[in-house]
């Protein structure tokens, strides 16, 4: 390896994190005290001015790098994937029955999961009142909020791939990431006309994810946007999808995650690979900034799950409904929880859990997903999420894969 080329994969400059000695303070990482602080994580909503502006911009702080060594296959194991990516392509626009008629009421069979913890049969319970009538539309909302915010997600994953394309030195990676930016472009385009056409539009976008999509995009260092979108995002993603498949018969819906999940599993097994290579050659400073990256985005993506626009929409204490949602009993979490089934065993398969003094390991156990450790991580796995003989509805029960 070249001088310049050890220079280029070692992405050294940093900003918006503080340089770490392996010392910060969880108020230094999230900007609150303690992780669970409910005020804290009710205020960051607060600063979701631009809920009706149409553009946000973000600093984006990295070199756009060219690589004059053209070998293809170098990284044998991008390449593969690659040659998959090409082979792998589907038309959002003819590939979909977009005709197919929605009940938006009834497409999850048992979306209650997500909800049953907050039927509490007790007065002072803010859902005490609710109806039948009440917990439907909860339910809808719910949806509509989740589809939501996964095509803001989508949005943050075209970007991110865009600039990997711009930043990463090998040309391996480059190609592979350029067939992931118009993965994501139809992955934005279908939650979106799912969302106008057969829900009634959609959500803006959720306050502590948008602090993790700045702060992905913000990053000059090329391997961040890997982490913060190809491992912790992503990884977060295929587990969401792969639950909403298993729950929904709504055949529209249902072909389409299926599809998304098929590019999905290829877009996290890209980001395994090429963090291999690179956090081999790291310092056990820069893995320490790696790990507090990651438990920061477990963290937002955690926060953001607690809904609180769903609350808001129904005149729900949004306070009360996080304090309540952060004192669930840990087994009525454990669909939260699940969520997290993909990004724990790949940050195991990265090193990230153990390196060091296993500091991350700690903290994954403080938010109660380190459970996820041993289960499959996504660098082979994205196979099994092939769509090889054009069968849509395989019978595959994604959730009961994560659940064994
Ligand atoms: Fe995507
Ligand atoms: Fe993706």
């Amino acid at each position: 390896m070249t001088v310049t080329e050890a220079s280029q994969l070692t992405p050294v400059k940093s900003n918006g994190a503080a340089s770490s000695n392996g010392a910060r303070s969880d108020s230094e990482i999230l900007g609150r005290e303690h992780a669970n602080d409910a005020d804290a994580i009710v205020e960051i909503s607060a600063f979701n001015t631009d809920v009706t502006s149409v553009i946000h911009a973000v600093e984006d702080n990295a070199d756009a790098i060219f690589t004059w060594n053209y070998d293809k296959g170098e990284r044998a194991r991008l390449d593969r994937l690659y040659e998959k990516a090409k082979t792998s392509q589907w038309n959002s626009t003819t590939d979909l029955d977009w005709s197919i008629d929605v009940n938006p009421y009834t497409i999850l069979d048992i979306d209650n999961e997500m909800l049953v913890p907050y039927e509490i049969d007790d007065p002072d319970s803010p859902t005490y009142k609710f109806d039948a009538k009440d917990w439907d539309e909860l339910r809808l909302e719910a949806v509509r909020w989740r589809l939501a915010q996964f095509m803001h997600g989508e949005q943050g994953a075209l970007l991110c791939t865009a600039k990997i394309v711009e930043t990463v030195p090998w040309i391996d990676a480059k190609y592979y990431a350029s067939t992931q930016v118009i993965d994501e472009a139809r992955h934005v385009e279908v939650f979106s006309r799912y969302l106008d056409t057969k829900l009634g539009g959609g959500y803006p976008i959720n306050p502590h994810l948008r602090l993790l999509l700045d702060d992905i995009i913000n990053d000059s260092r090329w391997d961040m946007t890997y982490l913060g979108m190809q491992i912790m995002v992503e990884g977060l993603a295929l587990a969401a999808f792969g639950f909403m498949y298993d729950l929904t018969s709504e055949p529209l819906l249902k072909k389409m995650l299926r599809y998304v999940m098929s590019d999905e599993a290829r877009h996290v097994a890209f980001g395994v690979l090429s963090l291999q290579e690179i956090y081999s050659d790291m310092t056990a400073a820069e893995i320490r900034e790696r790990q507090e990256f990651a438990f920061q985005a477990a963290v937002r993506m955690r926060d953001r799950l607690i809904q609180q626009e769903v609350w808001d929409h129904f005149g729900l204490d949004v306070r009360e409904m996080t304090r309540l949602t952060l004192e669930l009993p840990e087994d009525k979490k454990v669909f939260q929880r699940l969520l997290f089934s993909k990004i724990v065993p790949n940050c195991r398969k990265l090193g990230l859990l153990d390196a060091g003094d296993g500091w991350l390991r700690e903290k994954f156990t403080e938010i109660g997903v380190i459970e996820f450790e041993h289960l499959e991580d996504t660098g082979a796995e994205f196979t099994d999420y092939d769509l090889t003989d054009g069968t849509i509805d395989d019978g595959t029960n994604f959730h009961a894969q994560i659940c064994h």
